[in-house]
C-alpha cells in the first residue's frame, strides 16, 4: 500500500475497502432511507461508521446518531476519523442480538452489510424493531447471491479449496442472498410492511495487486482454519489463490484498479 499504511485488518477496511465498496453502498442505502431533519438514526453493524458519517449531516445537530458493533478495533477506527457535520456520533460497542437502547428510541434503523454476520437473524431483527419508534423504518442492505460475483465467486472457491472447506464455510458475506428468505426473517420479527428492492452498483478497487490477498484476509479472517494459519502457510495461501483466480481477476483489471459489478438487496421494512 502507499504512504498511508494501515496498521491493521480494521485500518486496511477502512482505507482500502470502504472508498471502494461501502461508500458506494451508503450512497444507495441513505438514498432509500432519506434521513430527514431532526430524526433519530442507529446504524447496526457500523464497522468503522461508513453509514453512520453518512445519515449525521442529514438529521442535522437537532438529530442523533448512534452506531453499534461488536468489534471494537472498527470502533476504535470509527472513533478516530474526522467526525462529519450534523449530528455527533455515539459510537457503542454491542451485540445486534441484544441492542443497548429503550425501546422506541429511533426514527431510522440502518444495517449496512452486518446482518449475514449474526448468528440469529431473526432476533437482530426483532431488537431493530424494539428500538424503533411505532411508524418507523429499518433498512438493511445485503448482497445477492455469490453465482452474481465471479471475482469473489472464484477466490472464496480458492479459499475453501486451499483450506479442505465448503464454500458455505467462508462466504458468509454472501449468506443470506436469498429475497424469500430475507422476506421472511423480516415478517418473522414482526414487520408488517417489507419491501425487498434490488440494488446494483460498480466497485472500483485501486492498487490491483492488492486486491486478491486484500480481499482474501478480509473474508477469510473470521474463518478459524484461515485464522490460525503460521504466516508462512498464510503466505503459500495467498500466493496459490492469487495464481488460481488470476484468469478471472484479468477479466476485470487494468494497471490502475479491479472493477466490477455487485448486486445487492435492500429490505425497507415499516414497524
Ligand atoms: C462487512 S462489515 C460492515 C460494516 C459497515 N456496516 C460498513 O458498511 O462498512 C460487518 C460488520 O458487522 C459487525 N458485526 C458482525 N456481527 C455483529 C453482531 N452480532 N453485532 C454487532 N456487530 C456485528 C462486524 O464487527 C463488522 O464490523
Amino acid at each position: 500500500m502507499n504512504q498511508s499504511q494501515p496498521k491493521n485488518p480494521a485500518e486496511t477496511y477502512e482505507h482500502y475497502f470502504v472508498p471502494a465498496m461501502f461508500l458506494p453502498w451508503a450512497t444507495i442505502l441513505l438514498r432509500h432511507a432519506a434521513p430527514q431533519s431532526r430524526e433519530r438514526v442507529l446504524d447496526v453493524a457500523c464497522g468503522t461508521g461508513i453509514v453512520a458519517r453518512q445519515a449525521a449531516p442529514s438529521v442535522g445537530t437537532d438529530g442523533q446518531v448512534a452506531a453499534l458493533d461488536m468489534n471494537p478495533a472498527m470502533l476504535a477506527v470509527a472513533r478516530a476519523l474526522p467526525a462529519p457535520s450534523g449530528a455527533t456520533i455515539n459510537w457503542q460497542e454491542g451485540n445486534a442480538m441484544a441492542l443497548p437502547f429503550p425501546d422506541g428510541a429511533f426514527d431510522v434503523v440502518l444495517c449496512q452489510h452486518g446482518l449475514q454476520f449474526v448468528p440469529d437473524r431473526i432476533g437482530a431483527v426483532r431488537e431493530m424493531r424494539r428500538v424503533l419508534a411505532s411508524g418507523g423504518r429499518a433498512l438493511i442492505i445485503v448482497l445477492q447471491a455469490l453465482t452474481r460475483h465471479p471475482v469473489f465467486e472464484a477466490l472464496m472457491e480458492s479459499v475453501a479449496g486451499h483450506l479442505s472447506l465448503p464454500v458455505s464455510a467462508v462466504m458468509t458475506p454472501f449468506a443470506l442472498s436469498d429475497a424469500d428468505e430475507l422476506r421472511t426473517v423480516f415478517t418473522a420479527a414482526g414487520f408488517k410492511k417489507v419491501d425487498i428492492l434490488p440494488e446494483s452498483t460498480t466497485v472500483r478497487f485501486p492498487e490491483p495487486e492488492h486486491f486478491v490477498p486484500l480481499a482474501v484476509i478480509s473474508s477469510a479472517a473470521a474463518v478459524p482454519a484461515f485464522a490460525k494459519l503460521q504466516a508462512p502457510a498464510r503466505a503459500a495461501l495467498l500466493e496459490a489463490v492469487r495464481v488460481e483466480v488470476e484468469p478471472v481477476v484479468r477479466r476485470y483489471r487494468d494497471a490502475e484498479a479491479v472493477t466490477f459489478p455487485m448486486f445487492a438487496y435492500i429490505v425497507v421494512a415499516t414497524a
